[in-house]
């Protein structure tokens, strides 16, 4: 199934996003990514954008929307870490990562909201993490940001649901990336240990999962926590 929607994935010249984007062109969808560093790949639209500066979000925004149209799905996938543990952890650590994950969260889609409304569909798709709900020895500050992304597509849904609308959390597990590498090797050995799977994840893994729930075959689903993680998370 082909669509010409547009869609804007936040941090998209690296990593997952840049895999969510690569799939979405494939697919046939206008692409636009935001990147404060760098281009999306071949075929897409690069905006600069900070999600912890609403101002530069609106200009990206409007500049996506000027060159080629509306925002139908929105992709909040830019994310930073900062572990450490608790005791360890600095009011800055927790502060920064909370305001890019969880308040570039709600900065991106209050902006792409207003388009939805409008055109009475939009797909929020939120990427969080297996560790939101599984938890997370020296994530305090990224498990909480990411858990609470459950919570925020559940109210989106209930507020926005009865639109067009629709908003689920997509929860990878270990997938490899700039972010997963700079794990220390010892700690990756003992993911792998655990993940039935038996394996990593590629970021592609995670992009077909955000593509389908994009499609029109996902109409139905919101409020869903969806996980790509070889089995991780199970129960959690
Ligand atoms: N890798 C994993 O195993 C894994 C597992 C679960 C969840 N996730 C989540 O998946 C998402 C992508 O992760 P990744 O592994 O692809 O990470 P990554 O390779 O470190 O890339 C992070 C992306 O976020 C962007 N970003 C960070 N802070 C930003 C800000 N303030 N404003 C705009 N963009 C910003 C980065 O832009 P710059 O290039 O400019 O820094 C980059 O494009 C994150 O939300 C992460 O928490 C990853």
């Amino acid at each position: 199934m082909s669509t010409d929607r547009v869609v804007l994935v936040t941090g998209g010249n690296r990593g997952i996003g840049r895999a969510i984007a690569e799939r979405f062109v494939t697919e046939g969808y206008r692409v636009a990514v935001t990147a404060r560093s760098g281009e999306g790949p071949e075929g897409t639209l690069t905006v600069r954008a900070d999600v912890t500066d609403a101002a530069s979000l609106d200009a990206a925004f409007t500049e996506v929307e000027q060159q080629l149209g509306p925002v139908a799905v929105v992709v909040a996938n830019a994310g930073i870490t900062k572990d450490t543990l608790l005791l360890r952890m600095t009011e800055d650590d927790f502060d920064s990562v909370v305001s890019t994950n969880l308040g570039g969260t709600f900065r991106v889609v209050k902006r792409a909201s207003k388009g939805m409304l409008r055109a009475k569909w939009g797909r929020v798709i939120l990427i969080s993490s297996v560790v939101g709900l599984y938890g997370s020895a020296g994530q305090i500050n990224y498990s909480s940001s990411k858990a609470a992304l459950v919570g925020f597509a559940r109210s989106l849904t209930r507020e926005l649901g009865a639109r067009g609308i629709t908003a689920n959390v997509v929860a990878p597990g270990f997938i490899e990336t700039d972010m997963t590498a700079a794990l220390p090797a010892d700690t990756q050995a003992e993911y792998q240990r655990n993940i039935p799977a038996g394996r990593f994840a590629t970021a592609d893994e995670v992009a077909g999962v955000v593509t389908w729930l994009a499609s029109d075959d996902a109409a139905y689903i919101s409020g869903a926590v969806i996980p790509v993680d070889g089995g991780l998370g199970m129960g959690h």
